[in-house]
């Protein structure tokens, strides 16, 4: 639960757009793309006059993990837990620091112990945004995946004995409940409803070859779809999934699925909207009891980092869904039109996209797009 704040610190939260949120660049690329973010909601500050946000960035990460031996002090969470949002870079440093430590130091305890148990991230092509699929256009390729973001294969349960031995194992389980099923899945109707497109949901499973906690998904999936009649409803395994998201994505609108399941399918999704340098994803407590997270899909791009020449498209348009779920909708869809004219352009671009333009550039390009736009 939040801290009792002061009356005073209350006020001051409850002034119409005004948010404090904190900030943590991370690791390689997160800490190149994360100012361009800020420099876009800047802009959108002076153009939006309501708009008000103080930032407060965390230098926690890997490097922070090598002077203090943790990737953020034991009282992070307390410390986050006040915030109206977090606006994350990303983590990792291989190989000089294995994964296990960097992500379960800092981005998995902030999705688990906030209970941001609904991860979107929208597959979305824009119109000049480079489809590597033959004969898809942006009409195709419009569809949002909800994926579970707190149980399921990355429960952290498990264990690992007679370790050097021949007969060593290892057991990694995953955990689904019914609750966890539950919200997540009511959570993808609600957003096809919200979406109101083909207002459809697929169920993402394995179902033939994980009969307990994958035909169990399926039962809750076909009890809470009973209650949205309005929503059509299909299901995929999640073999299947990953062949229609390359040769029919336009039959997606709402997508469904397990914490791996999904995690594996966005990197697919975001090649298909043009590349990882493209695809946002937020992570939500929808009660709004703690912080939401918003980050790009990609990680830290350690082959990268320190060049300038990260797309920092991604982190820009996670920095708009953030605005769109606190409330500023206004703020929101500027920044996403603005977006979408610095795609359709396609003048100033990263390496990634075939471009010469640095990381900063681009970041610049939209600052100015949003400001001829508000002119
Ligand atoms: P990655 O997403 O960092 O990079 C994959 C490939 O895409 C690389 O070739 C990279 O250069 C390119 N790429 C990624 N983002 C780009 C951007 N904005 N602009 C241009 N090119 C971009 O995935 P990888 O290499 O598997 O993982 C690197 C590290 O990041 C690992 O430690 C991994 O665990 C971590 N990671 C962290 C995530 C997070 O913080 N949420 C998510 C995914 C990976
Ligand atoms: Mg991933």
């Amino acid at each position: 639960m939040r801290h009792a704040a002061s009356e005073t610190e209350e006020k001051e939260k409850k002034r119409v757009g005004s948010y404090q949120i904190a900030v943590i660049p991370g690791d390689g690329i997160g800490q190149e793309v994360i100012p361009e973010g800020l420099k876009a909601i800047r802009t959108l500050e002076d153009i939006v006059p309501s708009l008000k946000v103080d930032f407060e960035s965390f230098p926690w990460g890997s490097d922070y993990y090598r002077d203090h031996g943790v990737m953020m002090p034991g009282s992070g969470l307390k410390t986050l837990e006040d915030f109206d949002a977090i606006y994350f870079g990303a983590v990792g440093d291989p190989p000089r620091l294995p994964d296990h430590i960097t992500l379960n130091g800092l981005i998995l305890p902030i999705r688990k112990g906030f209970q941001q148990y609904a991860c979107i991230r929208p597959a979305k092509l824009l119109p000049g945004a480079p489809c590597p699929l033959a004969g898809k256009t942006p009409a195709d390729i419009d569809f949002a995946v909800v994926r579970e973001n707190t149980e399921g294969e990355y429960a952290d349960a498990g264990g690992w004995v007679h370790r050097g031995y021949p007969h060593e194992l290892a057991i990694q389980t995953a955990v689904f409940t019914r609750t966890g099923c539950e919200r997540i899945i009511r959570f993808a109707f609600e957003l096809a409803r919200k979406r109101n497109q083909k207002k459809k949901v697929t169920s993402v499973t394995k179902s033939n070859a994980q009969k307990y906690s994958m035909v169990f998904w399926d039962e809750i999936f076909n009890e809470v779809a009973a209650d949205y009649p309005d929503i059509t409803t299909d299901s995929n395994l999640v073999d299947a999934a990953a062949m229609n998201f390359v040769r029919q994505p336009e039959v997606f609108d709402v997508l469904v699925a397990s914490n791996l399941f999904a995690d594996i399918l966005t990197d697919l999704g975001a090649v298909i909207m043009g590349g990882m340098g493209f695809a946002p994803s937020a992570n939500l407590n929808p009660e709004r009891t703690y912080p939401s997270m918003f980050e790009s899909v990609h990680g830290s791009a350690p082959d990268i980092k320190g060049q300038g020449i990260a797309n920092p498209l991604a982190t820009i348009w996670a920095g708009q869904m953030m605005l769109d779920f606190l409330g500023e909708e206004d703020a929101a869809a500027r920044l996403l039109k603005a977006l979408e004219t610095h795609v359709e352009k396609g003048t100033v671009s990263t390496p990634d996209l075939g471009g010469a333009s640095s990381t900063s550039e681009v970041g610049d390009n939209i600052c100015t797009i949003l400001r001829q736009q508000a002119a």
